[in-house]
């Protein structure tokens, strides 16, 4: 479990684009530069074209490391699979809107198990989609690519979906934080920084840098500290 969550910038790269034949190490190596979240990819193949994992690589990155596990559940139908997750070890679990009927009765059921709920907004999905239920997420996830793939460009239109999300958690006094999701890079970061992002994802810009995992998530704090 994961205590309140802290002030500032947290990064938290997405092992999707990590080395799965030594996925232990390439957590390990995230850790010791600095990542405050695991960022985990999960994709049914229905849901989202691609099909990456499911609660048994939660466990195995639960195993090597305890930074909280932060669970995006890119399938249909997430509120039948959040125990299994749970039981995995996941702290965060990520829900679309665009795939759940009941969302308020999912959010519940995330925060019954303990832990903390999310949800994600595709880029083509508008910001009152979180109005109502607003209080009672801990994070909303702004896709800045659609989901389903790592290494994709970052669109630049979901950077007012932000600050509208930002400026309704400022006026209702709400503790919810925005994350970032998809092509974020030293040079996107900062721009989702200023619309009010405090998470950042990113798979591509850390475990496939030229230079390696620490450099990777290195270039993305400095650019954030220029903020
Ligand atoms: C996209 C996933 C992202 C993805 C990000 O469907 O939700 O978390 O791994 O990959 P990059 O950082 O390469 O855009
Ligand atoms: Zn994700």
């Amino acid at each position: 479990m994961i205590g309140p969550m802290s002030a500032g910038f947290l990064l938290a790269p997405s092992i999707l684009s990590a080395d799965f034949a030594h996925l232990g190490a390439a957590i390990r190596e995230a850790e010791e530069g600095g990542a405050d979240w695991i960022h985990v990819d999960v994709m049914d193949g229905h849901y989202v074209p691609n099909l990456s994992f499911g609660p048994v690589i939660v466990e195995a990155c639960r195993r090597v490391t305890d930074l909280p596990l932060d669970v995006h559940l890119m399938v249909e139908r997430p509120s039948t699979m959040l125990q299994d997750f749970a039981k995995a070890g996941a702290d965060i679990l990520t829900v679309h809107p665009e795939v759940d009927t009941h969302l308020h009765r999912t959010l519940d059921a995330i925060h019954d198990l303990g832990l903390r709920a999310g949800v994600a907004l595709n880029p083509g999905t508008p910001a009152i989609a979180v109005h109502e239920i607003l209080p009672m997420v801990d994070l909303v996830m702004v896709m800045s690519v659609n989901p389903g793939y790592s290494g994709q460009e970052f669109i630049p239109t979901v950077l007012d979906k932000m600050r509208t999300i930002h400026d309704w958690i400022e006026q209702r006094g709400l503790k919810t934080r925005i994350e970032a999701d998809g092509g974020i890079t030293a040079e996107t970061a900062p721009l989702a920084a200023e619309a009010g992002a405090e998470i950042f994802v990113a798979a591509t810009s850390v475990f496939r840098h030229p230079e390696g995992i620490k450099a990777g998530l290195e270039a993305l704090r400095q650019s954030l500290q220029r903020q």
